[in-house]
C-alpha cells in the first residue's frame, strides 16, 4: 500500500512518463513503439529518449577494451561502463584532438555498476547523452541529457527532458572533446595493454 503510494508519487514527479496513473510494462511497450513513429501525440521527451534505448545501449561499442569497468571521475567511488553507438564512433576515433565533433544522432550511455564484475544489464543507473541537430542548444554543443534507474528488472527514466543544467555545467568543462569526457578514456585505453587493463 505504502509502496504503491510511493511509486505513484515518484512517477508523478518524473518528466514526461506519466501518461496514465498506473504505468505497467505493457504501457511502456506501447510508449516505446509510439516513440519511434513520429506522431503529434508523442511526448517530445519520450521521442528524444525512447524506452527502447534502455536495452539498445547494451549492443553499442564499449569505450574500454573488453568492456572493462572503470572508476568514475565525475562521481567518486562509483564504477562505470560506457558505451557509444555507431554514429559516435568517428568522433571517438578522431586522431586530431582539435577537431573532435560528434555527429547528430550520436548516443552515449554510462552505466553505473556495483563493481567491476557487475554487467551493464544490472546497472543501478544509466546516464545518456544524445547529440541533437545544430540549433538545439548551440551554446552547449547541442547535447541532450537523460538518466534512468533500475527497479528490479525494469529501468525507468527519471529525467529525459534533454537540457539539464546540472549535467551541462559539468560537461561543459570537456568542451575540447565536444563535451564527451570518455574520449580521453578511449584514447588512453588503446595506448596501454588491454591485458594489463583487464587484470586491474
Ligand atoms: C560532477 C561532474 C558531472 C556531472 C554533474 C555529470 N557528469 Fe556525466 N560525466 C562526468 C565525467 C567526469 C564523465 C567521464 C566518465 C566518468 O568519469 O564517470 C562523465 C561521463 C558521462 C557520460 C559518458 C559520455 C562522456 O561524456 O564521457 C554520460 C552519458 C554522462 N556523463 C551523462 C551525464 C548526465 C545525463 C548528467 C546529468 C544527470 C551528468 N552526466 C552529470 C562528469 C559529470
Amino acid at each position: 500500500m505504502v509502496r504503491n503510494l510511493l511509486a505513484t508519487l515518484v512517477l508523478a514527479t518524473t518528466y514526461g512518463i506519466v501518461a496514465c496513473s498506473s504505468p505497467s510494462e505493457a504501457q511502456s511497450e506501447v510508449q516505446s513503439e509510439t516513440a519511434e513513429q513520429p506522431s503529434s501525440e508523442v511526448d517530445p521527451a519520450a521521442a528524444l529518449f525512447p524506452e527502447s534505448l534502455l536495452k539498445e545501449f547494451l549492443t553499442w561499442n564499449p569505450v574500454t577494451e573488453g568492456d572493462r569497468a572503470f572508476p568514475s571521475e565525475g562521481h567518486q567511488g562509483q564504477t562505470v561502463r560506457v558505451y557509444f553507438n555507431q554514429l559516435a564512433r568517428p568522433a571517438y576515433e578522431t586522431q586530431d584532438i582539435e577537431s573532435i565533433s560528434f555527429a547528430p544522432g550520436s548516443l552515449i550511455a554510462k552505466a553505473v555498476v556495483e563493481d567491476s564484475s557487475t554487467p551493464a544489464t544490472r546497472a543501478r543507473r544509466v546516464y545518456f547523452m544524445r547529440k541533437m541537430n545544430p540549433g538545439y542548444d548551440p551554446a552547449n554543443n547541442d547535447w541532450a541529457y537523460a538518466f534512468a534507474d533500475r527497479n528490479g528488472d525494469k529501468y525507468t527514466y527519471n529525467s529525459r527532458q534533454g537540457k539539464v543544467g546540472l549535467c551541462i555545467t559539468c560537461h561543459v568543462a570537456e568542451s575540447k572533446f565536444d563535451f564527451v569526457r570518455t574520449v580521453e578514456v578511449f584514447r588512453k585505453d588503446r595506448e596501454t595493454s588491454p591485458v594489463a587493463n583487464l587484470l586491474q
